[in-house]
């Protein structure tokens, strides 16, 4: 969905061409998460300490791709022969990448938005202002107009109300620039992340939210060093120093230039100006309704360390970042495992150390039942988890799509333990879930990939999957590592029973194999390329699955249907006689899971019953059972590696996962960034 960068460079050199391609690489580094249009604005010249006004910033808006907005750029630049070699001693820079929400995506309704011709304040925003329409009405009564269909455009335009009210009668500006926005914040609704930029506040930055992630990356310069070859490391933000200071929706797009981050908080407004950065947040919830002469307060804050690598956001050998995220699940599997694993000895029983959820096992073994709640595949990796859970637990496990939970206001209790599960840990019907289950007084436990996400911080406790940065909208190898974790979550809360150690310790082997039998399957890639120019032609793709491997058969459709655009569906085979059979001819083609496991036999006569009524069937069954399993004239077999039952599913989604990425290279739809479709879905 939306994305934001701002690039701010202090006392140090920077040519307007860099700063365009810093800011530019920053929106490419954004692409992955789904956009429509994007923009930026940079200054029109170098602003010098004695002119009252600044010229007015200069805005580049567009539709479509990163690089149609490149070229506009550049060709707008040309038009209006602006010196690219310009040189900035200080320079802020604001970009965006647009997912629309109010208003078609066109180069009107992209961000940055504007306070009005003079461009006096600009603003990129994530997230939605719900009260739009109100602040609307009361500044156009105020003599304003409005060019966009956005719901951001009251914003700059508030700003700017804000501005003019504060300094009627005042000779010269009376206001500093965090004033003007935590005033306008105090007058939003609604779920954002902004930043600001002003003609009236050259060279500084205002960046602000409430909802939706927003991190300020920080490099400084030594003073030697000035250009930019190779930076100090951070001791104190000293205010004088050169630097450069970025800021992100997405730790993706500072970790080519920084790992020194800081989180920022939901109600915090961070000022960037002379090189410093202040903090500032009001001590009751919104600052609302606390009247003018409520005044912020100051916050100190520690910066923190990014913990990942640059080549985590490159392709490397690959093609995509899917293809890529695909091959790369012997490593996050391992990754996800290490440290968590105890592999006992003589004395000691094989088991399972969760550190983030380890103090709250107890509370978990006493709830009436645990709910997992989740979106898309998160909601999937969840039901592949399901049977093991309650198996080992003993304790029963209802499923929740997030957005129906909160639909629907389905009831829940302080004795229930609710478990979401989020790749991002950002999107807006699992948060929103979220603080419905804790106003409700649930215990709420987190399963998230990324450290500092809103459900990391806002559930009582949870596990990380370090499953590293998934780029690829369609996500595969968060899936596997949420079911791994989900996994030891049920072997976790199993710890203290003695009847089902065989069991456990019998899981807890398979784990350990577990990254080597997916280096195994993942040689099925070929094969499974050969199947989908098999199938590049058709229209629509079934896939059967039922017990452990429903959510293979959920999750398989889903990747097909998302990335190559071919209508798929997942059934419970259980099913089949209530419908979908009368879908069963001899063109459509029709994938049936029969790995093994206690609903082997049940496959077994799906399949006969298929084959009998001239089913066109593609089987996936363990390795060695082809010839009993298949029925002659099967079209064809997929032998997979064994592995422990309820750890199945994560051998059984690669070959679907390998299809998915086939069938869409090979009818040349994008693969990374599915038509229609973003990375994190942070508007409901
Ligand atoms: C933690 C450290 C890891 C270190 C290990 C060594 C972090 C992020 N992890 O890993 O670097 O190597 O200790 O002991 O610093 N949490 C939530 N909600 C969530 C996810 C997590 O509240 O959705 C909380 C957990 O309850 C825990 C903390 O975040 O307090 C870290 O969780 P996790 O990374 O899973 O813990 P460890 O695996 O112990
Ligand atoms: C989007 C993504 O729809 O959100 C899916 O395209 C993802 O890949 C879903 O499964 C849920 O996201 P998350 O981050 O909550 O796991």
């Amino acid at each position: 969905m939306c994305g934001i960068f701002a690039y701010l460079n202090f006392n140090v050199n920077r040519e307007r061409r860099y700063i365009l391609e810093v800011l530019l690489n920053g929106l490419r580094r954004l692409e992955y998460r789904g956009y429509d249009s994007s923009g930026i604005s940079i200054d029109s010249s170098s602003i010098s300490e004695n002119v009252i006004l600044s010229p007015p910033p200069l805005v580049y808006r567009q539709e479509g791709n990163i690089e149609s907005l490149v070229k506009s750029v550049y060709e707008e630049v040309a038009a209006t022969k602006l010196n690219l070699e310009e040189s900035f001693s200080v320079h802020a820079g604001i970009a965006h990448t647009r997912w629309a929400t109010h208003g078609e995506p066109s180069p009107k309704n992209s961000h940055p938005q504007t306070s009005g011709p003079e461009n006096e304040f600009v603003v990129v925003h994530n997230g939605v202002i719900t009260n739009y329409e109100v602040l609307k009405e009361t500044l156009m009564r105020h003599g304003f107009t409005f060019e966009s269909d956005t719901d951001t455009e009251v914003i700059p335009k508030l700003a700017k109300y804000v501005y003019d009210k504060a300094n009627e009668g005042q000779a010269e500006n009376t206001v500093l620039f965090s004033d003007v926005v935590l005033e306008v914040m105090r007058h939003l609704d609604g779920a954002y992340a902004l930043i600001f930029k002003s003609r009236h506040y050259p060279n500084e930055l205002i960046a602000c939210k409430r909802g939706g992630p927003l991190l300020l990356g920080v490099k400084e310069l030594t003073e030697d060093e000035n250009s930019g070859a190779s930076f100090s490391d951070f001791k104190i933000l000293k205010d004088g120093q050169p630097k450069e200071l970025f800021i992100s929706s997405d730790a993706n797009a500072l970790v080519e230039h920084t790992k020194k981050v800081l989180v920022i908080e939901d109600g915090e407004v961070v000022h960037l100006k002379d090189g410093g950065v202040t903090i500032l947040k009001f001590e009751n919830e919104k600052g609302k309704n606390s009247g003018a002469l409520c005044r912020p307060a100051s916050v100190q804050r520690a910066l923190s360390i990014l913990e990942m690598e640059v080549e985590q956001i490159n392709k490397g050998k690959y093609k995509h970042y899917m293809q890529k995220e695909i091959h790369e699940q012997p490593e996050s599997l391992r990754t996800t495992m290490r440290g968590r694993l105890i592999r006992g000895g003589s004395s000691k029983a094989k088991s399972v150390l969760l550190g983030g959820i380890k103090d709250h096992l107890k509370t978990i073994r006493r709830s009436r039942r645990i709910l997992f709640i989740g979106c898309g595949t998160s909601y999937n990796a969840a039901l592949a988890a399901r049977p093991i859970l309650e198996e080992l637990s003993g304790i029963p496990v209802t499923m929740e799509i997030a957005s129906d939970l909160v639909d629907r206001q389905g009831p829940i209790y302080r004795e229930d333990t609710a478990v979401f599960v989020s790749q991002s840990g950002e999107t807006a019907d699992t948060l929103q879930a979220l603080e419905y289950a804790l106003e409700n007084g649930a215990l709420c436990v987190g399963i998230t990939n990324t450290v500092g996400s809103a459900i990391a911080r806002n559930t009582h406790c949870g596990v990380h999957i370090n499953a590293g940065a998934e780029i690829g909208v369609a996500s595969t190898k968060a899936y596997t590592s949420q079911i791994a974790v989900m996994a030891m979550l049920a072997l976790a809360i199993a710890d203290d029973t003695i009847s089902n150690q065989d069991r456990r310790e019998a899981i807890i082997d398979s784990l350990f194999e577990l990254p080597s039998r997916v280096k195994e399957v993942l040689k099925l890639d070929h094969e499974m390329e050969e199947l989908a120019q098999q199938l590049i032609d058709e229209q629509s793709l079934l896939v059967f699955g039922r017990g452990y491997n429903y959510a293979t058969a959920l999750e398989g459709a889903l990747k097909v249907k998302e990335v190559s655009l071919m209508h798929s569906e997942g059934i419970l085979a259980g099913e089949m006689k209530h419908g979908p059979l009368a879908l069963v001819d001899e063109n459509l083609p029709i994938v049936v899971i029969a790995t093994r496991d206690n609903c082997f036999s049940k496959q077994q006569s799906v399949i006969q019953q298929l084959h009998a009524r001239k089913g066109r069937l593609i089987v996936m069954c363990s390795k060695g059972d082809a010839v009993s399993v298949c029925p002659s004239g099967a079209s064809r077999v997929i032998e997979v590696p064994q592995v422990e039952d309820c750890l199945q599913p994560v051998i059984n989604i690669i070959p679907l996962q390998l299809l998915a990425y086939h069938l869409t290279v090979l009818r040349g739809f994008n693969v990374d960034q599915p038509r229609n479709l973003a990375k994190s879905v942070t508007t409901q």
